[in-house]
């Protein structure tokens, strides 16, 4: 089954990319990448493969030394916007405003009306079924309702790249599920580019058209592996024979990985 790849936004361009952190750490070694705009992309990679720092240096706040990256035609080197966002693993509110202010504040920095970022702000977050706790501050949010707060701020912002780094790996099963249905349901209806990195093969497979796969650092791109599954992804059974063959494939690929890593005396974590 082919899958298609609707365009709405523009795509995320990565060429050749090398990333050395001081003072010899190769981070990310000739990595080439093309998102086409408004798809869905997994990363898998061992620890320490430069994951996060691919999607740092696409949101523009870390610097690299070669290649070339482009989102939407705008060449990325150092240079931030509010449309590349990163929703992290332990998203980061203002402790000193209320849950509803936390996401209103990122739509008036946006250039919303006062009156308008409230209400945006209010649907936002009876959304996620948390209208009860509006007027909470972070502190007295549990980890869970501050993650679904932390990504209600970034999707309420409309960015065009979403870049996602382990988003929901802290989160218990419930919250973890609520999210990837948010997540996917956002994507399906806006065509945002969405690179999403975490550690969960099933995870990868259950939310992307496109899974890569890195190998241990420095990060390398071994395979690029298609999820012939539909967009719908909720009507999708995760148990569902063929979301298994994938992750089947894509573990026996670690597998390997890190089989190849023991025998050069690597340490290799996934
Ligand atoms: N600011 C920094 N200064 C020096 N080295 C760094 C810095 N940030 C990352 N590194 C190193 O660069 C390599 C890649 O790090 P990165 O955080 O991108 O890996 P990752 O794939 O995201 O790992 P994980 O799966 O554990 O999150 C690692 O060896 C790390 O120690
Ligand atoms: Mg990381």
């Amino acid at each position: 089954m082919t899958i298609a790849h609707k365009s709405t936004t523009g795509g995320l361009s990565v060429r050749n990319l090398h990333k050395t952190y001081p003072p010899d750490i190769v981070a990310l070694k000739n990595v080439s990448l093309e998102l086409e705009a408004g798809t869905f992309t997994a990363i898998i990679g061992p620890s320490g493969c430069g994951k996060t720092t691919l999607l740092k240096i696409a949101a523009g706040i870390e610097s690299y030394q070669h290649g070339e990256v482009f989102f939407a035609g705008e060449r990325i080197a150092g240079n931030t916007s509010w449309k590349r966002s990163v929703i992290y693993q332990d998203v980061r509110l203002f402790p000193w405003l209320t849950a509803q202010a936390n996401v209103a504040f990122a739509l008036e920095s946006k250039g919303l009306p006062k009156a308008e970022a409230r209400k945006q702000a209010a649907d936002w977050i009876k959304r996620q079924g948390l209208e009860a706790h509006a007027d909470a501050y972070p502190a007295e949010l549990s980890g869970g309702m501050r993650q679904k707060i932390g990504v209600c701020r970034v999707l309420a912002n409309e960015p065009e790249l979403i870049l996602c780094d382990e988003p929901f790996s802290a989160l218990d099963w419930t919250a973890r599920e609520s999210l990837q249905l948010e997540l996917l349901h956002y994507w399906y209806d806006q065509r945002k580019t969405v690179l999403f990195v975490t550690h969960n093969v099933e995870e990868a497979v259950y939310m992307a058209q496109r899974v890569v796969l890195m190998s241990a650092r420095p990060g390398v791109i071994k395979e690029i592996v298609d999820v012939p599954l539909p967009e719908e992804r909720w009507d999708v059974r995760r148990e569902s024979p063929e979301l298994l063959e994938v992750a089947r494939y894509v573990n026996n690929h670690i597998a390997d990985e890190v089989r190849k890593a023991k025998e050069a005396e690597l340490e290799v974590g996934y």
